[in-house]
């Protein structure tokens, strides 16, 4: 199976993402080739993903003339996003290349927790040390891993602490996805799902493929060339959102925020209850039905929508408890895109169309936020 390259263009920063199957053993030689000639690494990994695929990493960096290789590890999960991970990694780092001299590359392997908080490490140690992202989720590989956005939570707030920290390379080793969760697959599903909503109808239409059946359904399957067709595909929209917008400033990487604004504030009302992909699928539910209050999108856009989740047996919402609500509508105004006391939606306004609106009354943004929280009867 061939090897697709993706190029980030961002000037001086820019990157190529490697996407392919089998590629961790070979990851030494893509380094070199790649103009990464460091003798030292630092990786940061966790328990879980380490024990899978540490060893193969550290075998091919020494066989490529790598001379020291240290692990480092953090809890798996959101839970290793935060602060104190980020001091003590930091610490680590420090511990282990403690002269101004020797400058090691910091390969993050792992998902979103360990590529985001690894990426704000890198970027801050003695002002920053080149790093590479090694994705080993669905969601890292379509998403996290591409644009630089690298932060932890912090006071409760998700990903408020932060900075803007671009790869020097991206290596995606699908077959990593065999030993992930058929939970975690289906989170990333939430991101591809995204992308193809607001991004592209071409690649939701060829997910949504023929009689119930597309290549959402290869992708679960682990199909390789549906999953390296798809998750360029999804890596080459994000490079052209982010080329366009690397700074967040200009209101066009917003799009990538489809779902995000009820999503975030949900994942962490439910106290990390909800992986990633999960809250993502609501969030988006909602900020469907917001669209289709405000008159922007067709109620099929919602049918289908509402389908391609089920099919990858996404949650369309989440069990209500008393102060939920509240707590929903408080945390969506930590929200990067609350404004003058009014959140920034990013709207569907057809297949792989979007639309952001300020003004959205509150009336309808409660009933949108309401319209996910659900009485468990166990309906998902
Ligand atoms: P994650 O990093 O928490 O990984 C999910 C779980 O899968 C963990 O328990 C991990 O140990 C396990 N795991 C990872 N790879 C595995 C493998 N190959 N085999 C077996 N187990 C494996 O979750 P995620 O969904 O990858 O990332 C979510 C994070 O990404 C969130 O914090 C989110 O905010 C962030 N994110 C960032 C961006 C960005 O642009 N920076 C974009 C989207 C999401
Ligand atoms: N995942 C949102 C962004 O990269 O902008």
């Amino acid at each position: 199976m061939n090897t697709v390259r993706v190029d980030v263009d961002l000037g001086p920063r820019s990157y190529p993402v490697l996407i392919g199957s089998e590629l961790l053993p070979g990851l030494g030689n893509l380094l070199r080739e790649h103009g990464l000639h460091q003798t030292q690494a630092f990786v940061i990994t966790n328990a879980a993903v380490g024990a899978l695929y540490f060893e193969r990493v550290e075998a091919s960096l020494r066989e490529a003339g790598f001379l020291r290789v240290v692990r480092h590890d953090i809890p798996a999960s959101e839970e290793g996003k935060n602060w104190e991970e980020f001091s003590g990694s930091c610490a680590a780092l420090l511990e282990a290349f403690p002269e101004t001299g020797s400058v090691p590359l910091v390969l993050l392997l792992g998902g979103g927790v360990v590529g985001d908080l690894g990426g704000f490490v890198a970027g801050v140690f003695r002002r920053g040390v080149p790093f590479v992202q090694l994705p080993t989720t669905l969601l890292s590989a379509v998403d996290s891993s591409v644009g630089g956005k690298v932060a932890v939570n912090f006071g409760g707030v998700k990903n408020i602490m932060g900075i803007f920290n671009q790869p020097r390379l991206v290596v995606c080793d699908l077959s990593t996805l065999a030993t992930l969760s058929g939970r975690e697959l289906r989170s990333g599903m939430a991101e591809v799902v995204k992308y193809g909503g607001v991004c592209s109808g071409s690649l939701f239409e060829q997910l949504e493929g023929d009689h119930g059946r597309g290549a959402l359904e290869n992708m679960l399957a682990l199909d390789p060339p549906t999953l390296t067709d798809i998750v360029a595909q999804c890596v080459r929209l994000k490079a052209g959102v982010v080329a366009q917008d690397e700074f967040d400033k200009k209101g066009i990487r917003n799009v990538l925020n489809f779902g995000h604004t009820i999503g975030h504030a949900l994942e962490l009302s439910a106290d990390y209850a909800l992986a990633h992909g999960e809250a993502i699928a609501i969030g988006m539910m909602a900020a469907t039905r917001l669209a289709l209050s405000l008159g922007l999108c067709e109620p099929s856009f919602l049918s289908r929508l509402e389908s391609l989740l089920r099919r990858a047996a996404l949650p369309l919402s989440h069990p209500d408890h008393p102060g939920l609500f509240e707590r929903v509508l408080r945390a969506m105004q930590m929200d990067k895109k609350f404004k003058d006391g009014k959140n920034l939606f990013v709207l569907p306004t057809g297949v792989g169309a979007w639309q952001q609106v300020q003004n959205v009354p509150w009336d309808l943004v409660h009933a949108a936020v309401r319209s996910v929280l659900r009485a468990d009867t166990g309906d998902r």
